[in-house]
């Protein structure tokens, strides 16, 4: 119970590290990019909302052979290709509104030196030998002969053999630190169901891993090799979250980060995050992260996307056609974190609708638009009633709500949470009918605004970290912006309210 490797007893407890994959480059970001880092961005949002003091990682995935190979077909040299395509990323997310205070190339110098002194520190545990297998170059990826179907990987790529010296690394002989690992640590890796995938992947047996390529070289030179061998793209790779925190220098510090770090990865780049990377550190003596989240998958309108089919969803359409705040809720509210979901613009624009301009928009507008009818003000000459008290303290306490959730990752949960709110409030605004009151109870009139207003004010709280706008919106109407939640206090009866304006688009409204 009371373990003391469990990773509960945090050094810095207000310290949060969170990174997305970094991508690959060989082709344009498109939907399934931007869901991970936004799903990223919000969680970085509501523990800065907490009060944590968070370092936010994302990136491009430079080198390897799918990279070459795609600068090879647009006749570029990789470095050219890469910086071009790179770009496109940086542009992304700028469009999704990412908080991110590092975007790391993998091709940059002070990547190269980190993941030259990790690999060092892999010493021990290195050697030299040759390799000869399957290879998936889409998956960058090792494919052992008895996952292959038909001449191609699990993920459906198809595999070419290689045959070359390679450096190896002892994985196996961390298949028990691992699994011992998982045990006194359950959360490590989440969601649960995928957390027992790996737990069985790893007690099926380890086998040692090829670490280098010699046969080609676009990427990282191995130390003390004179540039034979390159680093095998993904040891290069997952040292980005170590380099982002100034790795190599100041190792106990980069140590202490990483306990407190959410790797939040795609479902089929899970295995690398929660086997090769937790073994690579351990050999180099850093700490595991707190958390690797592995969320599912996006189809689009029931189909697997892919260049060939020419079905990817790009991004930066769906934000122009319908609005950032729009997406950002829709990845979110469309399926549970973790889990698998369609796409589909259809789906999108429903929800926007319902859900955003007629649910939320309609809450904001009426009750804001009854304050312009008393001149923007509220008294107070009233005492609660049992349901205006039962309201107001539900709101005050949807933050530390949601709290319960984030915690786990669960973003779906926390976000029902809010929406929960916005519908309990329409509730109470259609029972109490303001517009009546305004005719025979004033006082009653001004204790429903304003039991609405600090719901309103918690929904933007609550929402703020899934759509920043709109909440920033809602903070202008309610005179509250730039106050931290810890601070707030229900002072709506001496301030004058300013005159609203729409809260989303008419055009949303369907
Ligand atoms: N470069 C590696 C990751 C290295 S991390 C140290 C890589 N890159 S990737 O560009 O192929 O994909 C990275 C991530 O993008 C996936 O893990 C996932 O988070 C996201 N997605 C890519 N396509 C996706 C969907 N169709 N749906 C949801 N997310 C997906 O793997």
């Amino acid at each position: 119970m009371n373990n003391p490797n469990a990773k509960d007893n945090k050094k810095s407890p207000k310290t949060q590290f969170v990174t997305t994959p970094i991508y690959y480059i060989n082709g344009d970001p498109h939907i399934g990019h931007a869901y991970a880092s936004i799903a990223a961005d919000i969680i970085v949002r509501f523990k800065r909302m907490d009060g944590y003091n968070v370092h936010f990682s994302t990136g491009t995935d430079e080198h390897g052979i799918k990279v070459a190979r795609s600068a090879e077909i647009a006749n570029m040299t990789p470095t050219k290709f890469s910086d071009i395509m790179a770009q496109n990323f940086k542009n992304m997310n700028r469009i999704i509104n990412l908080s991110e205070h590092d975007f790391i190339r993998t091709t940059e110098e002070r990547h190269k030196k980190s993941a030259q002194v990790f690999w060092k520190l892999l010493k021990k545990d290195i050697y030299k030998g040759i390799y000869s297998g399957w290879y998936s170059v889409r998956d960058e990826e090792y494919v052992p002969e008895n996952e292959i179907v038909n001449g191609k990987a699990p993920s459906g790529a198809l595999v070419e053999w290689m045959e070359e010296e390679s450096y190896f690394f002892k994985l196996s002989s961390y298949q028990d630190k691992l699994l011992r690992y998982y045990e006194e640590n359950p959360d490590f890796i989440a969601p649960v169901a995928r957390k027992n995938e790996v737990v069985s992947f790893v007690k099926n047996g380890l086998k040692d891993l090829s670490i280098s390529r010699s046969k080609f070289s676009w990427g990282i030179p191995v130390p003390d090799t004179d540039g034979e061998h390159v680093m095998y793209v993904w040891i290069d790779a997952l040292a980005n979250y170590i380099t982002s925190l100034g790795f190599p220098e100041n190792k106990e510090h980069v140590s202490e980060i990483m306990e407190n770090c959410i790797h939040i990865v795609g479902k089929e780049i899970l295995r690398f995050h929660a086997v090769y990377w937790p073994a690579f550190l351990m050999s180099a003596g850093i700490s595991l992260p707190q958390r690797i989240f592995a969320h599912g998958w996006w189809t689009h309108d029931g189909q697997k996307m892919s260049k060939s089919i020419g079905n990817v969803v790009d991004p930066f359409n769906i934000v122009k056609n319908y609005g950032l705040d729009q997406l950002r809720y829709f990845l979110f509210r469309e399926v549970r974190f973790g889990e698998d979901g369609d796409f589909s613009e259809e789906a999108l624009k429903k929800r926007a609708a319902y859900d955003l301009a007629n649910d939320l928009g309609n809450l904001v507008q009426r009750v804001l638009a009854f304050i312009q009818k008393l001149e923007g003000r509220l008294i107070v000459n009233y005492d609660f009633t049992e349901r205006e008290s039962a309201l107001f303290a539900k709101s005050r306490n949807l933050v530390r709500e949601m709290h319960l959730k984030m915690e786990k990752q669960d973003l779906y949960g926390a976000l029902s949470t809010v929406l929960e709110l916005v519908s309990e409030s329409n509730r109470f605004t259609n029972d109490m009918q303001p517009w009546k009151l305004a005719k025979i109870d004033v006082a009653r009139l001004n204790a429903v605004l304003t039991v609405l207003c600090e719901s309103i004010r918690a929904i933007a709280f609550g929402i703020f970290s899934f759509m920043p706008d709109t909440a920033r919106k809602i903070f202008g109407f309610l005179n509250v912006e730039g106050k931290a939640f810890a601070e707030l206090e229900s002072n709506f009866t001496d301030q004058q309210f300013p005159i609203p304006s729409l809260l989303f688009p008419k055009e949303e409204k369907g």
